[in-house]
């Protein structure tokens, strides 16, 4: 799998679309996280195919919220994505806003991390270093079960998610923290650099 699209093109395709800082957090921890799960599963030389797909995954979210995954199409072909890169983005809404069901591997691997990313991220602004350097998975699960905690991330969504991988959540939750930590640097010195 692999995009025409280069990385700044895409970052400034997310930025045309997105104003909020916390939105282009969100693309830049999910295009992390890709980057990380693509080594990590043996698929390191699509690694920017996962990346990109992740930091685009939402780029109708911010103006368009009642189309999410829908408009998607119509922005990422303008700016120039072709049919691969926008079925993986649109999978991720699969069951809740779309029924592009997640078939390649990496589209079920963003399905899965996409909202698990969101938890971990609320879980460590919670935390004295504001990481998850220092998080553990004893103490993400115990957010899991917190249903007040974050309420808005889908536990629903990340056991869906696990269960199309076919890996316990606990694996899921493990290796999202992992990378989450690989890219905790590189994703702050970028917002700091955008703000
Ligand atoms: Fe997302």
């Amino acid at each position: 799998m692999e995009t025409k699209l280069t990385r700044d093109e895409a970052l400034e395709l997310l930025k045309k679309y997105n104003k909020e800082p916390f939105h282009i957090l969100h693309g830049l921890t999910v295009e992390g996280v890709m980057r990380w799960y693509a080594k990590e599963l043996g698929y390191g030389e699509e690694e920017d195919f996962w990346g990109i797909a992740g930091l685009l995954h939402d780029i109708d979210f911010e103006m368009y919220p009642e189309e999410h995954c829908k408009k998607a199409p119509e922005l990422l072909e303008d700016g120039g994505a072709e049919a691969g890169l926008v079925h993986a983005v649109c999978s991720h809404g699969y069951g809740l806003v779309t029924d592009v069901k997640p078939e390649h591997l990496m589209e079920k691997v963003l399905f899965a991390s996409d909202e698990l990313t969101g938890l971990i991220g609320a879980a460590a602004r919670m935390r004295p270093s504001k990481s998850v350097m220092d998080m553990e998975v004893s103490s993400l699960k115990k957010k899991f079960k917190d249903k007040r905690f974050a309420a808005g991330c889908s536990r629903e969504v990340i056991k869906e998610g696990a269960d199309m991988l076919g890996w316990p959540l606990e694996e899921l939750m493990e290796k999202t923290i992992l990378a989450m930590r690989s890219c905790e640097e590189s994703v702050n010195r970028e917002m700091d650099m955008i703000e």
